[in-house]
């Protein structure tokens, strides 16, 4: 008799400690973080989609009526890495064998993209899409140092114009959205008063992001343009 009471008591006792054990675990559960990649510094002989491949389809195909995601022209849409790698049909290390190459380097005017009259991409552009699909069309990601960014001294046809050429395609004459032009020296100067050209490349409130679709331009850029407009934007 006295050994059956021991031993319900000892069993209850138990669960207690049980239950215990379990709330106090339960409270001191660390909080667990979704990993941040920040990805490692960038090495300049690797080409980077969204730093470096991303900037130019979204500026010469990604946009309205052609292969954005509202659009998705013969059900391409070139958005982003999973779009681009599915859609574009990225034969892996194979850049001639790739079909979003394949038809910017077409030399047919019927089947060239982006067709005419948009500027076929220039050589440079090409060879970065080329160097992409052949290093492994991968998705990595890379850190700019800051110290290699010098914006000091910034020259418009220098430093300025080639930062903004990314913007063309959609802000020029005959495509000027938003009423902005970005391919003159005129159409830029126009576009910074009430900080329009800043507040859109950083992405402040009240401005609407550039460029649509999701890549940021690098801080080192955006520090570039705004270090030639508080210069006094000049056309130098
Ligand atoms: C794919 C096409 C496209 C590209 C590329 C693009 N823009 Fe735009 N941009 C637009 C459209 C469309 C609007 C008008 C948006 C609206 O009013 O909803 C606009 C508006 C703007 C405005 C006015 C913003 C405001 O808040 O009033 C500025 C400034 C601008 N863009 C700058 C840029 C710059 C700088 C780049 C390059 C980094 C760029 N855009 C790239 C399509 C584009």
């Amino acid at each position: 008799m006295k050994s059956e009471i021991y031993q319900i008591n000892f069993r209850s006792k138990y669960t207690f400690l049980l239950f215990f054990i379990g709330l106090f675990s339960c409270q001191h559960d660390p909080i667990v973080q979704p990993p941040v990649d920040t990805g490692s510094s960038c090495d300049p002989s690797v080409i980077y989609f969204e730093k470096d491949v991303l900037p130019i389809i979204t500026a010469n195909c990604a946009y309205s009526g052609c292969h954005n995601a509202a659009s998705k022209k013969d059900g391409i849409i070139l958005d982003n890495y999973n779009n681009v790698i599915k859609t574009g049909k990225i034969k892996t290390g194979n850049a001639s064998g790739s079909k979003l190459y394949e038809v910017m380097i077409d030399k047919d005017p019927k089947d060239v993209m982006p067709p005419p009259p948009a500027t076929a991409l220039n050589s440079s552009q090409l060879k970065i899409i080329a160097d992409w699909i052949n290093q492994g069309a991968k998705n990595e990601k890379c850190t700019e140092t800051t110290n290699s960014c010098s914006v000091t001294n910034m020259s418009y046809v220098n430093n300025i114009k080639p930062i903004l050429s990314s913007c063309t395609s959609c802000h020029k004459s005959g495509n000027t959205s938003g009423g902005v032009l970005l391919d003159t020296y005129q159409g830029v100067k126009s576009s910074i008063s009430g900080g329009k050209l800043l507040g859109s490349i950083s992405w402040a409130s009240g401005f609407k992001p550039m460029p649509p679709g999701g890549s940021k331009m690098s801080d080192c850029n955006i520090s570039k343009v705004k270090s030639w407009i508080d210069a006094g934007g000049l056309d130098n």
